[in-house]
């Protein structure tokens, strides 16, 4: 029998990214939520997770996760609307929208999860949706699953935002999303702005504070620091980065959580997250309400890392968070910086098209609270090496 054609065509796209070096595959990585993971038998120093509060392998977490399989069992065995309850289940939720100063929270499988559910739920054909052109794929795969118009802005560009907003001021419904902090930037968003623009044009603000939670404003997100967090209309929110765990999670008044839970279609038609996850969820918020300060130290790393690489002479864009990027251009070229780095005991992720924009491949640091003085100053060394092997490359 002669092969289906679809073969062919398979076997053609993969050899074209292999070719433009796209090809992704899964690195030979153990233990890479640790700080020291394993690469190919080797330790090397972790700068590619997003366990910015070194919180993955806390002894509070393992317990709790521990303790909630010895209570609960392993699986939750349906979606939370048939059985898939239990009582830490509403504590979470409960200390989450306590935490957050919202009426109400509800958690999700993920932090994608959430996302597609926010948009599944509250835009629909007859709605315009303003999203930044960098916002996470989870956002752009829940317009579009939506079936809402949507108008994307230049990144952080206000006033190309202002008059996508003006043109589109008649749609019988607004929403505007946008990330808080830009996942392979680790620049912000200017909030304050956005909420002037969105109470003016009359439209639902949604933000997505996966990167931001466990680190800016004493652990609530940037919406927080930034003192509107009440101008928003929901808060999403991961577990699954600085509370080095799983899920996502949505804050917001009562109506608006309710009207989630009815509409959200990954909600509804998913089975819940198991007992472990939400234990160890539990016990990673009650960290960061007791004592936010991890979230403070990282910035304060991050700020100086950032000052090196540049005084080197890296790109290191716009980022004013845990997330630096150092930005190299070209395709092939960052997957040699990242192998010299893997030579000298680092590992950083190699991030190319099209997850970034065409000719803006780089590497993409990950900072995490528990770095020493000893793994700051490897870091600067390596960097430092890493600028004249690149040139010599070129
Ligand atoms: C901004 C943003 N939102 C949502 C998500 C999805 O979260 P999760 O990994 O929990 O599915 C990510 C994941 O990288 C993200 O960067």
């Amino acid at each position: 029998m002669t092969p289906k054609s679809f073969y062919r065509r398979i076997e053609g796209e993969l050899a074209d990214l292999e070719n433009s070096s796209l090809l992704r595959t899964i690195p030979e990585v153990d233990c890479g939520a640790d700080k020291e993971l394993v690469f190919q038998g080797r330790k090397l120093l972790n700068l590619a997770s997003n366990d910015y509060l070194g919180l993955a392998n806390d002894d509070q977490l393992t317990s709790a996760a521990v303790k909630a399989v010895e209570q609960y069992g392993c699986g939750s065995a349906a979606s939370r609307l048939v059985t898939g309850n239990f009582r830490i289940y509403d504590d979470l939720e409960r200390e989450l929208a306590s935490f957050k100063e919202q009426e109400d929270s509800m958690l999700f499988t993920s932090g994608y999860a959430a996302n597609l559910a926010i948009m599944d739920s509250f835009a629909g054909r007859r709605s315009v949706v303003f999203s930044d052109k960098l916002n996470h794929a989870s956002i752009l795969d829940g317009i579009r699953m939506s079936g809402a118009r949507q108008v994307r802005y230049r990144h952080n560009d206000i006033a190309h935002l202002k008059k996508r907003m003006e043109a589109a001021k008649d749609a019988e419904d607004r929403i505007l999303i946008t990330d808080t902090i830009f996942s392979m930037d680790g620049d912000l968003a200017y909030l304050e702005e956005i909420a002037d623009l969105c109470d003016f044009y009359d439209t639902m603000l949604v933000i997505d504070e996966a990167h931001a939670e466990g680190i800016f404003g004493s652990g609530k997100g940037i919406a927080y620091e930034r003192g509107i967090a009440q101008r928003v209309d929901l808060h999403m929110g991961a577990f699954s980065k600085g509370f080095g765990s799983l899920g996502g999670a949505v804050s917001g008044r009562k109506d608006l959580i309710s009207y989630l839970r009815n509409k959200g279609r990954s909600f509804v038609f998913s089975t819940a997250l198991p007992p472990a996850v939400i234990g160890a969820n539990l016990a990673a918020l009650r960290l960061v309400v007791e004592d936010p300060s991890r979230g403070d130290k990282l910035l304060r790393m991050s700020r100086e890392l950032k000052g090196h690489l540049e005084a080197c002479g890296f790109d290191c864009g716009q980022s004013e968070s845990q997330i630096i990027p150092v930005i190299i251009g070209d395709n092939e070229t960052v997957l040699i910086a990242r192998d010299r780095l893997i030579e000298k005991g680092i590992y950083a992720a190699a991030i190319r098209p099209p997850t970034v924009p065409e000719g803006t491949a780089r590497l993409r640091l990950s900072l995490r609270a528990d770095l020493t003085e000893a793994d700051l100053q490897k870091i600067k060394d390596a960097f430092a090496g890493l600028k004249v092997e690149l040139e010599e490359c070129v």
